[in-house]
């Protein structure tokens, strides 16, 4: 360890480490536009000047590049240091819109910020701003207003170091310079690309999806875990806080995903997340299953759960099909209270769809399910020969989750279902009731790894959906009961 001084105090640096990691580490800010914790340093922006005292007189460096030595002597904040910041601040809107009311980025702008903080002062050029292209599509998910790019070269380092795909490039120069997709890569097949709408200081990458959808404001992050697969990144769910909860547009949009932004997890996923976790809520916001249904006929949830432990409590040769999207709690309690009752196997609530990247070196894992690993601790995974696990004998198959493969269960054999969502399947269930999904309540999945991540709940359940883990514990009450009664 090296001892050096920031603004006085003594700060511990680890051998190597710039005055900028060791500020962080320390918990001390210095202003930063180009340079990002997990890339690397091109020092360009300038903004994270900072004043080193030394015997023949003090110097000014950018302190994102300069390494720490010991005993260095760190001003961030002095009255030199300010007033380079403002005429850096200067020099970047010279030709930055002063559009914040309208740009989708305010709320979260390191530009406004830094702005506020140490210029707050109009243009002093008296030449016009150099216009540019207000709506670039940079691909079918992103959109590049360049006007507001202040070319921190952040998101083609992105591309060229985390994701690989060498998608984005610097075109012309100067005050003329562009962000533009390389001429041989197509950008919409970066499986990572909206990272760089996070990692763009100011409001120039926009998602498509979510372009003047929302307000930052207005918006409320919980912690949650992708469920796309076995990796089980660490995200937050955005959604629309209770106290701005609109009254006369549909009311749909209280309880719908607003967007999907990584939470940054070192040991699951850093500071990243693929594509696939910003499009979760085309999995969860899928139509839903609302009511117990009992041979066809809608029933009550109390009806609906006596009629499936009478067929749990009179079957001979039960199999059970279990959810790699049920919770570690989930789980648990199934092995509890019905485990005993079946034969049981993990089945697959999703496979890999047509085109979607199986596997890769940055994040995404095979198994498109969140807690494979918890279940298959507990049984093993369904067969490809299915006929094998579900026997022709087989008289009740209790499935939980999507994914069984219902043409392989026996004509005469009974189902008992618990799903989410209202597919054409559901119509093969003697008895169905549906179940909450992960952003209805709280839990833990277990990655392929080990490590154990929670998420929380976002959104109440609708009326008649139940949560799978008292549900389980309930039939098991119910078809004791009958099984006395009996
Ligand atoms: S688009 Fe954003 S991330 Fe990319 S160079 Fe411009 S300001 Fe930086
Ligand atoms: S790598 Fe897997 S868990 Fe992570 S964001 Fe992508 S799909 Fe979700
Ligand atoms: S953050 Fe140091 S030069 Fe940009």
């Amino acid at each position: 360890m090296i001892e050096f001084f920031i603004n006085g105090e003594p700060v511990q640096a680890e051998t190597g480490q710039t005055v900028m990691q060791a500020a962080v580490a320390a918990g001390i800010d210095i202003p930063s536009f180009c340079w990002h914790p997990k890339l690397s340093v091109p020092g360009n922006c300038r903004i994270c000047m900072v004043e080193v005292e030394a015997e023949g007189g003090a110097w000014f460096d950018i302190s994102c590049n300069m390494p720490v030595t010991k005993g260095m002597r760190v001003l961030t904040d002095s009255e030199k240091v300010k007033e380079l910041r403002k005429d850096t601040m200067q020099f970047i809107t010279l030709n930055h819109p002063v559009d914040c009311g309208i740009c989708n980025k305010s709320g979260e702008c390191m530009l406004q910020d830094h702005h506020f903080a140490y210029n707050g002062m109009p243009s002093l050029s008296r030449d016009p701003k150099t216009h540019a292209t207000k709506f670039y599509p940079l691909s079918e998910r992103i959109m590049l207003d360049n006007e507001r790019c202040i070319m921190c070269s952040r998101c083609v380092r992105f591309t060229a170091e985390i994701s690989k795909s060498h998608a984005l490039g610097v075109q012309n120069r100067g005050d003329h310079s562009l962000i533009r997709p390389a001429a041989d890569v197509n950008f919409d097949d970066d499986a990572y690309s909206d990272n760089v709408i996070d990692i763009c200081p100011v409001g120039a990458l926009l998602s498509r999806e979510l372009l003047d959808h929302a307000r930052v404001w207005y918006l409320k992050a919980t912690p949650s875990v992708c469920p796309g697969c076995e990796r089980g990144c660490s995200i937050n769910i955005w959604h629309r806080k209770p106290e701005w909860k609109l009254q006369a547009l549909d009311p749909h949009l209280n309880t719908r995903i607003d967007r999907i932004t990584p939470l940054e997890n070192p040991a699951v996923n850093g500071p990243w997340v693929c594509n696939k976790a910003r499009d979760l809520a085309k999995i969860f916001e899928r139509e839903r299953a609302v009511r117990s249904m009992v041979n066809g006929a809608a029933a009550d949830l109390d009806s609906a759960i006596r009629a499936a432990a009478d067929l749990i409590g009179s079957a001979k040769r039960a199999v059970a099909l279990v959810s790699s999207w049920g919770s570690n709690e989930e789980l648990a309690a199934f092995h509890a209270a019905l485990g005993p009752s079946f034969t049981s196997y993990v089945k697959a609530d999703h496979v890999p769809q047509p085109g979607e990247r199986i596997e890769d070196d940055v994040l995404i894992k095979p198994d498109k399910n969140p807690n494979g690993a918890a279940a298959r601790a507990m049984y093993p995974v369904l067969p490809a020969n299915v006929g094998q696990a579900i026997p022709a004998d087989t008289d009740l198959v209790f499935v939980w989750g999507e994914g069984a493969p219902f043409a392989a269960i026996p004509d005469s054999a009974k189902v008992v279902l618990l799903t989410s969502y209202a597919l054409p399947e559901n119509a093969r269930a003697d008895v169905l009731i549906p179940i909450s999904v992960q952003t209805e309540r709280d839990g833990h999945y277990t990655n392929f790894a080990g490590t154990v991540t929670g998420f929380e709940r976002c959104f109440a359940k609708q009326p008649g959906v139940a949560d799978a883990q008292s549900l389980f514990e309930a039939i098991f009450s119910a078809s004791a009961h009958l099984a006395g009664a009996r």
